[in-house]
C-alpha cells in the first residue's frame, strides 16, 4: 500500500533553508510538507555555522523567531584580522552605518525553527526514508519516500530542494539542464568546540606562516576554533595536546593574548569548496541553500545564503498563490544568483587572503602580505570587507 498525500510545496531537507522556507510559507498561508532523512535529534545537534549576518537576524526577528536569539545570541560590532602576532580591528558597525553580525549556532536556529513549526502544526517528517523526485516538468510534481514505515507519495504544486550538497534533488535534474562552476582548495579546516570561556569578545581571523587559524565562540562558556590543515588530514593524528599547541603557535599575540584552553567537546574536519549550479530551477523544482551553492567557510556566508534564497522563494510563491503572478518565480534563480556570486567572490577573497598556499610563488606571497597590509591600514579596504561581512542588502 502506498500512502498518498497532497501539499502545495514539498520541501526536501530540514536544514536552515528547508525549515525557514516552511515557516515563511506558513506565515503566508501556504502549506508544505518537509521530508528529512535524519532524526530530529541529529539535526538539532549538528554543529556547523555560527555567524548570522544582520539581514538574517532581522529575518528571524521579523518572522517571530527572535526571543531566544535576543537572549543568547552574541552581537559583534567588529572582528579582528591577525598577522605576525598582532591584531587589527575591523569596526563593522562603524563602517556600515550600525550593522553587526550575531554569533548564534546554526543548530540553535534549527532548534528554534523546528519548535516553531511543530507548535504551528507543521508537517515535518524526520527519518523519512529514501526520497526521490519525479515529474518535475509537469503541473503536479511528485516526491516518493520509501523506508521502514512503508512507501508514500506526496503530490505537490512545487518542490523545494533544500537537501544540502549531497542531497537527491539536484541530481534528479538532467545534467544537460544545468551548468556547474566549481573550485576546490588545497586545504581544509580542523574545527573544535571547547569547554572554555572566550578570552576575547570578537572573532579573530589569523594569518600565520604555518596556516590560517580562526578564534570564534558559541556562548560565554564555549569557544569554537579552527586550524587550516591538509584536505586528507587524519584526525586521529591530532591529540588534544597537539591541537592546543598548534592553536597557541598560530593565535597567541605579542600583547599576551591567547585562547583559553578547555576540554575538547567535539572535533571534525571540513573540506573547502566553491560550487554554484545554474539555474537554481528546473520545471517546478527550485533549489535553495547548499543544494545549489557551496562557499568555503572563511566568509561565514553559507547559512546566510541559504536563508536569503528562501526569503526570495517564499515571496515568489506568495506572488503565485495570492496574486496569480508567475513573474517572481521565473526570476527566482537570477535574483538569487546575483547575491550568490557576490558571496562566492567574497568567500574566495577571504580564503585567498588568509590561508597559506603551498604552491604560492614568492610573488604571490608578497602580494598576499601587501593585501593584508592594505586591509589593516586602509579605511576604504576595511569598509569593503565590513559591508560584505555583515551581509549585502537583500534585493528582489
Ligand atoms: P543543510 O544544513 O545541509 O541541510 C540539508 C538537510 O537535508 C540536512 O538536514 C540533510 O540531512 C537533509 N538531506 C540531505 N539529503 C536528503 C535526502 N536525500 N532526503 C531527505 N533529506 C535529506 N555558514 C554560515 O553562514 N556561517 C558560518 O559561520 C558557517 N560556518 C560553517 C562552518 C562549518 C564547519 C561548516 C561545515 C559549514 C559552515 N557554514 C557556515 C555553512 C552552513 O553550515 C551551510 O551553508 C548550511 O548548513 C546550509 O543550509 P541548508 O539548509 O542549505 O543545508
Ligand atoms: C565560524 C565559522 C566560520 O566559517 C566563520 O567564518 C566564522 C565563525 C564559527 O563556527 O563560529
Amino acid at each position: 500500500m502506498v500512502a498518498r498525500f497532497k501539499t502545495q510545496v514539498g520541501i526536501v531537507g530540514a536544514g536552515p533553508a528547508g525549515l525557514m522556507l516552511s515557516h515563511l510559507l506558513h506565515l503566508h498561508g501556504i502549506d508544505s510538507i518537509v521530508l528529512e532523512a535524519r532524526s530530529r535529534q541529529y539535526c538539532e545537534e549538528r554543529v556547523r555555522a555560527g555567524v548570522l549576518e544582520q539581514g538574517s537576524v532581522d529575518l528571524l526577528h521579523r518572522s517571530g523567531l527572535g526571543t531566544r536569539l535576543d537572549r543568547e545570541g552574541m552581537r559583534h560590532e567588529g572582528i579582528e584580522i591577525g598577522l605576525n602576532r598582532k591584531r587589527f580591528r575591523i569596526p563593522l558597525s562603524e563602517l556600515t552605518g550600525g550593522k553587526a553580525v550575531t554569533v548564534y549556532g546554526q543548530h540553535e536556529v534549527v532548534k528554534d525553527l523546528i519548535a516553531r513549526r511543530l507548535a504551528d502544526g507543521g508537517d515535518l517528517r524526520f527519518e523519512c526514508g529514501e526520497v526521490s523526485a519525479h515529474c518535475l516538468e509537469s503541473e503536479r510534481p511528485l516526491l516518493r519516500t520509501s523506508g521502514a514505515s512503508g512507501e508514500a507519495e506526496i503530490h505537490c504544486d512545487f518542490i523545494a530542494g533544500c537537501d544540502g550538497s549531497h542531497g537527491v534533488c539536484r541530481p534528479s535534474i538532467p545534467v544537460s539542464a544545468l551548468s556547474t562552476y566549481e573550485r576546490s582548495y588545497p586545504f581544509a579546516w580542523l574545527g573544535i568546540l571547547a569547554a572554555a570561556p572566550p578570552s576575547r569578545g570578537e572573532l579573530l581571523y589569523m594569518h600565520h606562516e604555518r596556516g590560517f587559524a580562526l578564534y570564534s565562540m558559541r556562548s560565554p562558556a564555549i569557544t569554537r576554533l579552527y586550524l587550516q590543515c591538509r584536505p586528507d588530514e587524519d584526525l586521529d593524528q591530532w591529540s588534544d595536546d597537539r591541537i592546543w599547541s598548534e592553536l597557541h603557535t598560530r593565535l597567541d599575540c605579542d600583547d599576551g593574548w591567547q585562547p583559553i584552553e578547555g576540554r575538547i567537546l567535539q572535533k571534525g574536519i571540513t573540506g573547502m569548496r566553491s560550487f554554484v549550479v545554474e539555474p537554481m530551477q528546473f520545471g517546478r523544482m527550485f533549489l535553495a541553500g547548499d543544494a545549489a551553492h557551496i562557499v568555503p567557510p572563511t566568509g561565514a556566508k553559507g547559512m546566510n545564503l541559504a536563508l536569503a534564497d528562501v526569503v526570495v522563494l517564499s515571496e515568489a510563491l506568495r506572488a503565485y498563490y495570492k496574486k496569480n503572478s508567475t513573474g517572481p518565480l521565473d526570476r527566482y534563480s537570477n535574483v538569487c544568483l546575483r547575491r550568490v556570486w557576490k558571496a562566492q567572490r567574497f568567500s574566495w577573497w577571504m580564503t585567498s587572503l588568509l590561508h597559506c598556499f603551498e604552491d604560492a610563488s614568492p610573488f604571490d606571497r608578497r602580494r598576499q602580505l601587501a593585501e593584508l597590509d592594505y586591509l589593516t591600514g586602509s579605511r576604504a579596504a576595511a569598509a569593503s570587507l565590513a559591508e560584505n561581512y555583515v551581509g549585502l542588502t537583500m534585493e528582489f
